[in-house]
């Protein structure tokens, strides 16, 4: 399969937040920015796998600082690392206040993709090409994390250890 520039499957997506997104504080709901921080990933790896993708894990979501109602807000999201069916994308959030043109990172997350065939079944992709020393620092720290998860799942898969189960007695 033909290599794949990162520039080629970047998204950004912009938001105006309006008070519909708010939370009982009066700030965004940190829901709402996490549903556009998956739309702009699935985006992403879709543009790159040019197939359907379905999300399979999400990590290191942090909340640098609260979104306000009015704010614009960005989602950028950009590949760092692609196994055989897998993609990590990572999502960078900002808020811009309108009237200063003050700009904030308020998120940052990685977020898992896997294509799928017609048959739901996980489809290979194309891979990376990197063309600067920081992808390649980026995909090597992709790597890692996609190692990370993959040891997690091992550990963490039986279904008796899930919070949904009632404790048995002692
Ligand atoms: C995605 C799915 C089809 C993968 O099925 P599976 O049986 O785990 O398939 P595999 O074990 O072959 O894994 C496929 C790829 O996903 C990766 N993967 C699976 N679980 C993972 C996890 N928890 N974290 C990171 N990567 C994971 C595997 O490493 C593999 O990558 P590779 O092909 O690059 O080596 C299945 O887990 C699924 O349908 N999940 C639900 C997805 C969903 O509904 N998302 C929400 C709506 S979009």
């Amino acid at each position: 399969m033909q290599p794949k520039r990162i520039e080629e499957s970047r998204v950004i997506l912009s938001q105006l937040m309006h008070p519909e997104h708010a939370n009982n504080l009066g700030n965004v709901h940190g829901g709402v920015l996490m549903r556009l921080i998956d739309e702009a990933g699935a985006l992403c790896s879709a543009r790159h796998a040019r197939r359907p993708t379905v999300t399979v894990a999400v990590d290191s979501l942090t909340f640098l600082e609260p979104v306000q109602i009015g704010d614009l807000v960005t989602f950028c999201a950009r590949l760092t690392y692609v196994g055989r069916s897998a993609m990590e994308v990572e999502v960078c959030v900002e808020a811009e206040e309108i009237t200063t043109g003050e700009r904030r990172l308020t998120n940052r997350a990685y977020v898992v993709y896997v294509a799928l065939d017609a048959a739901g079944r996980p489809a290979e992709v194309p891979p990376l090409l990197l063309e600067t020393t920081e992808e390649r620092e980026r995909w090597e720290q992709g790597r890692q994390r996609q190692a990370e998860r993959l040891a997690r799942r091992a550990r963490e898969t039986p279904a008796a250890t899930s919070a949904c189960r009632r404790p048995r007695p002692e």
